[in-house]
Parts: C-alpha cells; structure tokens; sequence
C-alpha cells in the first residue's frame, strides 16, 4: 500500500521544472534550509532549473546549507569523477550557495568513523535535512545504501555491488577505475529528513521503481524502506512509471 505522493511527468525536463518548484517553496518559507542533494544523471535537469531560477531572482541559495548523500572512497574532492567536482561542476558553481556551507562526506578520510560521526554531527548542528532529493539506483539503492539484509542507520563506508559499478563504469576509463567502496548518508540519515523528493526518469528504471513503492519493505530493495516515510513525493517520467 503506497502513501507516497506520486507525481508522473512527461519526460525529464518536466520532472525539473516541477521538482524545482518544491525546492523553491522551501528555499522562499525557510531562506536558511538545509537541502540533501544527490549525484547522477537524473537530477541535472534540476539542477539546471535551480541555477536558471536564481539567475531569474526567484530563489536565492546565499543563505542555504547543503549536505551530500555520498562520496567514492579514495577520490579527492577535484577528481573529475567526485561527487564534489559533480557538485561544483552541475550546481555549486552556478548559484550563490557559500562553500562553507557545502558537505559532501570526505573521500580521502582515513579515520573513517570520525569522519562519518562527524559528517552526522554537522547535519546535526544545522537542525537536520528539511527537504532531500533522491535518485534511485537499478539495485534499489539510494545514497550508496546496497541492497542489505538490514537497513543502516548512519553515515558508513559501503562495497558497491558488482550492478552498481557496472553502472557507473560510463564515467570511467574503464571499469577497474570505479572505486570499490564509497562512504554514504545512512538510510536513517536519509529517513530523518523532514522531506523527501525521488527523481525517476527513463525505462531502465520502472521495474525498481515498481518493487520499491508497490512491493514488499525489504531491505534487499533499500528505497522500499521510503513507504514508511510521511513526507515523499516521487516525481517520475511516464517511461519510468510502473502502470
Ligand atoms: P542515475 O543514478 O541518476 O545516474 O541513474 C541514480 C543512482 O544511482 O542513485
């Protein structure tokens, strides 16, 4: 049984115009919010949308604070594949929003519990996520949270799945060159936001989209765990919804 708020669009380009529009709400009603932000192909058109608004003065992100969902493990922040770099490159660079007020978790941590406490604690510290977007990935991840035979409550290291890499060799040289491990939100991370928005687009993803709203929580299907939630809006392309 779905409680989720489901909004089907036409095609991606829609799916940023009418994500945008929750992001703008939230940026208007609270000018110092904290937004969860994601790395893929699948929020770009968001991204677009968002640096066009400001640009048009109808959001302003000067006071907005932003937290990463994720990161490979042993990429620099200026690496071309890091998530930091995608960060910088799709959003960051085009919208006022102050580095200071930027996290994405540390790829090159060698303490990695003090990095992923201290990753927790900042969220923390800024009230916690009001609004976090979402991707979802062919395996049913969401951040870097695989498919599991529990659900993880905070921000860890992870083994990608041999599907996961697969699908992220397109970035690389080659596939020996995508990192293995990656640090990621938890899901209670990502479950403690106040809001949540899913971004879906294309064909390739109706079959997980349909397990994970209309299927069985398991965390086996780690978004699954998102019907629980109180407060999601899935926003997908009509090639990606499941009916
Ligand atoms: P994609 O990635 O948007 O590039 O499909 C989604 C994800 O893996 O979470």
């Amino acid at each position: 049984m779905i409680h989720t708020r489901v909004i089907v669009v036409k095609n991606p380009e829609e799916m940023g115009v009418i994500a945008a529009d929750h992001f703008e709400a939230m940026i208007q009603t609270k000018p110092a919010c904290v937004i969860g932000l994601a790395t893929g192909s699948t929020p770009l058109p968001l991204y677009r949308e968002l640096a066009k608004r400001e640009k048009e003065g109808k959001i302003d992100f000067s006071r907005v604070r932003s937290a990463n969902l994720d990161e490979y493990k042993g990429l620099a922040p200026d690496h071309e594949q890091s998530y930091r770099k995608f960060m910088q490159d799709n959003l960051f660079d085009h919208i006022s929003i102050k580095p200071e007020n930027t996290i994405v978790p540390d790829g090159l941590a060698t303490d990695v519990q003090a990095m992923c406490e201290a990753y927790e604690a900042q969220i923390e510290a800024w009230g916690g996520v009001d609004l976090q977007l979402l991707g979802i990935g062919h395996d049913g991840h969401i951040g870097f949270n695989e498919p599991d035979d529990h659900f993880p409550a905070m921000t860890h290291e992870v083994k990608l799945t041999e599907m996961t890499i697969d699908a992220n060799k397109r970035f690389f040289d080659s596939i020996d060159d995508v990192p293995k491990s990656a640090f990621t939100m938890g899901i209670g991370t990502i479950m403690a936001a106040k809001k949540i928005v899913m971004v879906v687009t294309g064909a390739d993803k109706k079959e997980i989209l349909k397990k994970t709203f209309w299927g069985p929580v398991d965390p086996q299907v780690p978004a699954s765990i998102l019907q629980f939630h109180p407060n999601v809006v899935l926003i997908c392309d009509e090639a990606a919804y499941p009916f």
